[in-house]
């Protein structure tokens, strides 16, 4: 198996890939590392790689225009990509089971605040491997690879895994940042207009959108506001105009 790791960090990778089984299993052929340093791809005097939120709004986004062509040009049709985001599936064993039958992963590791929305379309998963968030996805990633290599053939022995088995309760809205439009993708206009009391009430209801949709169970016991319920109102009438 192939593992390409994406980041600003690939030093934080030398003792993890440097020791113990993950040593061993590198050194037998088992699993081959590619640690790619994604900074290569910002073209500007000073490397940047992310820059502010559009609309405003704490910390930075990684930009799409230096990600994108990144994970293009280090993969190829059977290259799984993952990007480690607190936002993704949750992390479980069978996914590792999954994943351990895949010829060529590459994990793609974020850091400071985010990132622009517009990456997730160019990914083949998203993982989180719990509610928590981290400063960025390279301790993450080592925790895939690391339970991923310990299923694989010989990296340990069978006998030794046959019998192995967040502020407001709500995920974060989507962020993005310039470029405006970016291979035909373009940042909701809602968020260029200045308008803070529509851009307050956006985040919110795409916040509750994407909570309904990828971890309902964070609602569960959820004591609403009016304008939740008003908010929720809407997505479900925009989601049966869908249907
Ligand atoms: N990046 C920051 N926090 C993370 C988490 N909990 N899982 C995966 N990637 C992350």
């Amino acid at each position: 198996m192939k593992i390409k790791i994406l980041t600003l960090f690939p030093n934080m990778f030398n003792e993890f890939i440097g020791e113990s089984i993950i040593k061993r299993a590198k050194d037998k052929g088992i699993v081959e590392f590619e640690i790619i340093d994604f900074r290569l791809w910002s073209n500007d005097k000073h490397h940047h790689v992310d820059d502010t939120p559009c609309s405003g709004g704490a910390g930075m986004v990684l930009r799409p225009d230096i990600l994108i062509p990144a994970i293009k040009d280090n993969s190829c049709s059977n290259t799984y990509k993952i990007l480690m985001t607190p936002q993704g599936r949750l992390y479980k064993q069978n996914i590792a089971e999954e994943l351990s039958k895949k010829d060529e992963i590459m994990i793609i590791c974020g850091h400071y605040e985010g990132f622009d929305e517009r990456i997730r379309d160019y990914v083949d998963d998203e993982i989180s491997i719990g509610d928590y968030v981290l400063t960025g996805g390279e301790l993450a990633s080592m925790v895939l690879s690391d339970s991923i290599i310990r299923l694989l053939n010989d990296a340990i022995k069978k006998e030794s895994h046959e019998d192995d088995s967040f502020q407001n309760g709500l995920l974060e809205y989507p962020q993005y940042t310039r470029p405006i439009e970016y291979d035909g993708k373009v940042v909701p206009s809602v968020l260029l207009n200045g308008n803070h009391k529509d851009i307050r009430r956006w985040r919110l209801k795409e916040s509750l959108r994407k909570t309904l949709k990828r971890r309902p169970d964070l609602l569960t016991n959820r004591k609403y506001t009016k304008e939740e319920l008003e908010l929720l109102d809407e997505i479900k009438e925009e989601e049966d105009g869908e249907k």
